[in-house]
């Protein structure tokens, strides 16, 4: 059955991000990022990626709103590439690197399609990384907030809803301590710092959007992490997993509800975590005006004594189904983690930002893609959410990720997650099955009313 409840308030929608998509690595004064750098290093990436053009999308972003027109998609949630706007990441703007953007935006809302921005999505510009360090350096949380700052006033008479920083936990945990994505760094020392100045970003300029924004709104960070079950009964075991979900999506989230990590890192970690300062904690407490969850998968977690200081052990879910990724598919752990996260933080909306998977997909003789696994966790998920709402959970948002199949990071061409299928050669687009299925449950579910209602049900956080 269909849940009325999450047809009235609610937007649904796809979403991407500029390095994964845009292409056009150095045009019209583009500078480069730290992930064109990384790309162009000899085995950092599945493919060896230099001279990047991905889906083309900064040509070709007419065509790819015209395919979100025909989907019927109520909203779209893209990312803005710092160092296409600000080259060097501080001083000078590049003014055709925001006409980009003025076009798109501009080209979504003639479409009828909510804009929802991210304004770092992990393509730090280069130039910060080699003349600062990149974000471990001190002023990052400010020369963030100068850029956020100048995002608001470029879009936000049309933009209303804003992500800071997509997924921290990934730019520390992958980026700066294992090293597998851009900078490529290995120390978890530095990790910690990057992640203090992260979160100290989101606050500068959360408190610049509040200042400058010009028509209600609203602004989180997308918080990332698998669900974490207890891998037995045992109460160290259950204990365990609550202490990885703290130390994972607690990490980013309390400070920026609570303004201050998590006891239990606290407590475990001692002086390797930075402290923020009464100016910081103010500045962070309340900062998120809903909770953005990005959402793929799930894991076991047990006590491991003798393990690092967190002393946890993650382990695979037996038996579960795996995306191409190799990703486990657990349904229930969206549930769960919607639950976690409402409890958590006092019952603020959520909008899950980010939900979808990899499969190997490939057209037919007809060049039709019939990608019935990824329709199937699709429905499955969105059931999840649903049945979180029935459960009084305050859902209000639900995006795919993604809108096209893109570039996996670090595994080049090779993951596809789309909704619509790119050719990289010849950059056709064909709407998968999923794309098909995908806007016939967003027309079932009230669109019309949606569309009516956009106008005022959203976090517009009343501050
Ligand atoms: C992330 C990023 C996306 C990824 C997607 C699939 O969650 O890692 O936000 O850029 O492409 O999640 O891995």
């Amino acid at each position: 059955m269909e849940s009325r409840k999450s047809t009235a308030s609610f937007l649904w929608g796809a979403a991407t991000s500029a390095f994964q998509i845009e292409g056009a690595p150095s045009a019209d004064g583009k500078g480069p990022s730290i992930w064109d750098q990384f790309c162009a290093m000899p085995g950092k990436t599945a493919e060896g990626l230099a001279g990047l053009e991905a889906c083309d999308h900064y040509h070709r972003y007419r065509e790819d709103v015209e395919i979100m027109r025909r989907l019927d998609l109520p909203a779209y949630r893209f990312s803005i590439s710092w160092p296409r706007v600000i080259p060097q990441g501080r001083g000078a703007e590049n003014p055709s690197g925001w006409d980009f953007y003025d076009r798109l935006t501009d080209c979504l809302c003639a479409a009828g399609i909510e804009p929802v921005a991210t304004l770092f999505h992990w393509d730090l510009p280069a130039a910060l990384q080699t003349e600062l360090g990149g974000s471990a350096h001190p002023d990052l949380p400010l020369i963030f907030a100068d850029y956020a700052e100048a995002a608001f006033r470029r879009l936000g008479d049309r933009v209303r809803y804003w992500l800071t920083i997509n997924e921290p936990w990934c730019i520390v945990e992958l980026g700066h301590v294992r090293g597998c994505h851009a900078p490529g760094v290995k120390d978890r020392a530095v990790g910690y710092v990057v992640a203090h100045n992260l979160i100290r970003a989101h606050g500068h300029a959360v408190a610049r959007y509040r200042v400058v924004r010009r028509r209600p709104g609203a602004i989180s960070l997308a918080l990332n992490g698998p669900y974490s079950f207890p891998a037995s009964e045992s109460s160290l075991d259950r204990i365990a997993a609550q202490r990885a979900m703290e130390a994972c999506l607690g990490w980013f989230g309390d400070p920026c509800f609570f303004g201050d990590y998590p006891a239990v890192m606290r407590e475990r970690l001692g002086g390797e975590l930075p402290s923020f300062s009464q100016q910081d904690a103010s500045l962070l407490t309340g900062s998120m005006d809903f909770i953005a969850l990005n959402y793929y998968t799930a894991n076991l977690v047990r006590h491991a004594p003798g393990g690092d200081r967190l002393q946890l052990l993650e382990l695979e879910l037996p038996q579960a189904k795996r995306t191409s990724t190799g990703w486990s598919i657990c349904p229930d752990g969206l549930y769960q983690m919607l639950s976690w996260l409402s409890r958590r933080y006092g019952g603020l909306p959520i909008w899950v930002t980010e939900n979808g998977a990899a499969f190997d997909d490939c057209p037919d003789e007809s060049g039709q893609v019939n990608d019935a696994d990824r329709v199937a966790y699709l429905r499955e998920h969105i059931a999840a959410v649903d049945r979180a709402i029935a459960a009084g959970i305050n859902v209000q948002g639900y995006f795919v990720w993604s809108l096209l199949d893109n570039l996996e990071w670090a595994e080049g061409f090779s993951k596809r997650f789309g909704l619509v299928r790119c050719d990289f050669r010849s950059q056709r687009r064909t709407i998968k099955r999923s794309g098909h299925w995908y806007a016939e449950l967003i027309a079932k579910r009230c669109r019309t009313p949606l569309r009516q209602e956009q106008a005022g049900l959203h976090p517009e956080g009343n501050r």
